[in-house]
This record gives C-alpha cells, structure tokens and sequence, in this order.
C-alpha cells in the first residue's frame, strides 16, 4: 500500500530542495487569499481580516499530484484541513465496518463527493478538545485503525476519519467543499 511517503517527494527536494509536500501546503495557503494576506501582513493587525470575510473566505487547492494513500495539509479559515486520496484498500476498510457499530454513525460515501470518493476532507481538528491530529504527514501515526491519531488523549479515527476509540465524541468534520473540476477543488 502507498503511504504518505513518496519517492518523488524526495527527488523534489533533491532538485530544488523544497519537499513536494510543501510546495502543496504552501500553493493551497497562497491560493487562499486571506490567509495569504494574514501571512504577508502578521503584524498590521488593522488590516487584518474583518471575521465576516474571513467567514466567507475559500481554499482552493490543486489535487493534480496527490497520488492514492497521500495526504495534504491546508489551511482553511486560519484551521488544518486534511485532504486524503484514498486507496482501494482504505475505502474498503472503510466500508467493512458495520455502520450501527460507530460512536458517530457515518458511511465514507456520506462523508465524500460522489464520483470523488477516493478523496476525504476533513477538518484537521480533534473532536475532543481541539488539538491536532496525526496521520496526514509523511511518517506520522495513523492510529489503531489506519486514519488518524490524536495523541493529546488517544483518539483514533479510522480511514474515514471517523472515531473509533479514545475520548473524542464525533468523527473528523467535512467541511463543505465542492469540485471545480476533476483536479481542483474549493473548500467553504
Ligand atoms: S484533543 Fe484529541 S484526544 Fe483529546
């Protein structure tokens, strides 16, 4: 099964000495347009954001080169997200479990796009208490059931990212989103 790890991550940061993997969290920060501004002007508080357009705001990301089992880190509203290209073998472990059987019953194909259910987003934010989860960076841990891992009190989410142990109460949130085309998509 492929992993968050890529070969070709590391050819990138042979030629030009920026993991591929940060070219994309840097893009999707970049293409956020207020988050962009946040980054470039930390310390001009009075031309910060008003909460209403930071409410409003979008991130739009480029999916052309997540890869199945890799997974990208964003920034959506000034939180994580986690953009995940699922395997065959995570969907089907995903849809093995019997839905009744969850802490917050839900099918990965209710938690995704149809025609993209390879693709999970989710809020890289722990139900629990808010802290953020392992599993969507190369060698992190994924967990007990191949998700995610919130090490601050052990919560584990599955490869649908939804809790299957420890404290936290729901699953990892979808934010809205929608695809723009087969490769780009537009979170909020
Ligand atoms: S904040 Fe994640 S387990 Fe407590």
């Amino acid at each position: 099964m492929a992993t968050t790890t890529d070969t070709a991550f590391t050819d990138a940061a042979a030629e030009g000495g920026v993991r591929r993997r940060d070219f994309i969290e840097i893009a999707a920060v970049a293409t956020a347009g207020v988050g962009g501004l946040i980054a470039v002007l930390p310390l001009v508080s009075q031309m910060a954001p008003s909460k209403d357009v930071l409410a409003e705001s979008t991130t739009e990301l480029d999916i052309t080169s997540l890869e199945a089992g890799q997974s990208i880190k964003a920034v959506f509203r000034k939180q994580p997200v986690f953009v995940r290209h699922l395997t065959p073998a995570e969907m089907q472990a995903a849809d093995a479990v019997p839905v009744d059987d969850l802490r917050d019953p839900q099918t990965l194909a209710e938690r995704t796009i149809v025609g993209h259910e390879n693709i999970l987003v989710v809020m890289g934010v722990c139900t629990h208490l808010g802290c953020v989860p392992l599993g969507a960076a190369e060698g992190e841990n994924k967990g007990e059931f191949g998700g995610y891992f919130c090490p601050c009190h052990g919560s584990h989410y599955d490869t649908a990212a939804r809790i299957r142990k420890g404290p936290a109460p729901k699953n990892l949130e979808v934010p809205a989103y929608e695809f723009t085309s087969d490769t780009t998509l537009v979170i909020g």
